[in-house]
């Protein structure tokens, strides 16, 4: 075999590698009074090096907190996190402070994730000190060249920049870190539609030449569909429908995927304003599928019995009693 097939052989075999999976992820809030709030209710998911892995669904359904148990901040109530085949959860603050590195989170709200008294120079630089970088202030000034903040802000505060700059700094500030897993949680939903698109670019860019798993959420289907490998489609706490992003655009096999799909606005018609409808939260039930109350396809069966996810097709997987047909 040749130098260059070999090479080829190899790194195909990388790219199907688990870089991240979660087992049973389970995300409970305790509250002053009342029942805790089970956000995410049992999520298992396997991140492939190098893909984007979308996680999408509507307000509150606990994409933020599956994001933030991934990272461990704060640790999920149960399940298991592996990291490369390294456990990040059952560890002590002192264990996984050396694995905070390898797993970096991009926020929703860039001004308010950054320290508003440290200038954006000063924001990327601290974890290159904290690593031990022999010139923080060098390093920092190259990232922030790489995601294209010019030298002239790096003295600037975060309210003294705009919210796509002040992204663009929390970008560098993960990747400078030279994480194995970067983690978006609605990394442009904040942000003004014209930026949105630049924002994104830049993501895609970073995870090309820093070599990133990624994993993006959004309440957005049109936004993740460019961007990822493969979705995920969460409700209320629990993933419904998984795919690569062409099938399950073309063919969904959950009714709410299909109904998430129906929303996505037609391009060139007036866009409807972003989370109008998609401002739900409320409580699975306890018993039966959690979108039996607003499914045209449910039945007894589904008002009863919670059905699992199952492979449908290679890859396609879908929790319903009668997926879309
Ligand atoms: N810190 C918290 N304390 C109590 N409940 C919370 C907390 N954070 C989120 N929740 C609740 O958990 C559910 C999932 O929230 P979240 O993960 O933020 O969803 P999403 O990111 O999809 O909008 C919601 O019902 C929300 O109100
Ligand atoms: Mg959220």
């Amino acid at each position: 075999m040749s130098t260059t097939q070999a090479v080829t052989t190899e790194t195909a075999r990388d790219e199907r590698r688990t870089i991240l999976s979660a087992r049973d992820i389970v995300v409970e809030y305790r509250t002053a009074k009342g029942a805790p709030v089970r956000a995410v209710r049992g999520v298992d998911l396997d991140l492939l090096k190098g893909e984007t892995l979308g996680v999408v669904g509507e307000s509150g359904c606990g994409k933020s907190s599956l994001g933030k148990s991934l990272v461990q901040l704060p640790p999920p109530t149960s399940g298991e996190v592996l990291l490369d085949g390294d456990p990040l959860t059952g560890l002590s603050e002192r264990r996984l402070r050396p694995l905070r590195r390898r797993i970096q989170l991009v926020f929703q709200d860039p001004i308010s994730s950054l320290n508003p008294r440290r200038t954006a120079l000063e924001i990327v630089a601290d974890p290159l000190r904290l690593m031990g970088d022999r010139d923080p202030r060098a390093g920092a000034l190259a990232a922030l060249e790489d995601v294209g903040v010019d030298e002239r802000m790096a003295d600037r505060r975060p309210h003294e920049l705009s919210g796509g700059q002040c992204q663009r700094i929390s970008i560098a500030r993960a990747v400078v870190q030279n994480p194995e897993v970067l983690i978006c949680d609605e990394p442009v939903s904040a942000l003004d539609v014209s930026v949105q698109a630049a924002v994104l670019n830049l993501l895609e860019k970073m995870k090309a030449e820093h070599h990133l798993s990624m994993i993006f959420i959004s309440h957005d289907l049109a936004v993740v569909k460019n961007i990822s490998d493969r979705v995920a489609v969460m409700y209320l706490g629990k993933i419904c429908e998984i795919a690569p992003a062409t099938d399950l655009y073309a063919r969904p096999l959950h009714h709410y995927t299909t109904l998430l799909l129906d929303s996505i606005p037609n391009p060139g018609a007036e866009r409807k304003p972003r989370r109008a409808r998609n401002e739900i939260s409320r409580k699975a039930p306890t018993e039966g599928c959690p979108f039996a109350s607003r499914c045209p396809a449910a039945t007894e069966l589904c008002r009863t019995t919670e059905p699992e996810l199952v492979e449908m097709e290679p890859g396609h997987l879908v929790a319903c009693h009668h997926p879309v047909v």
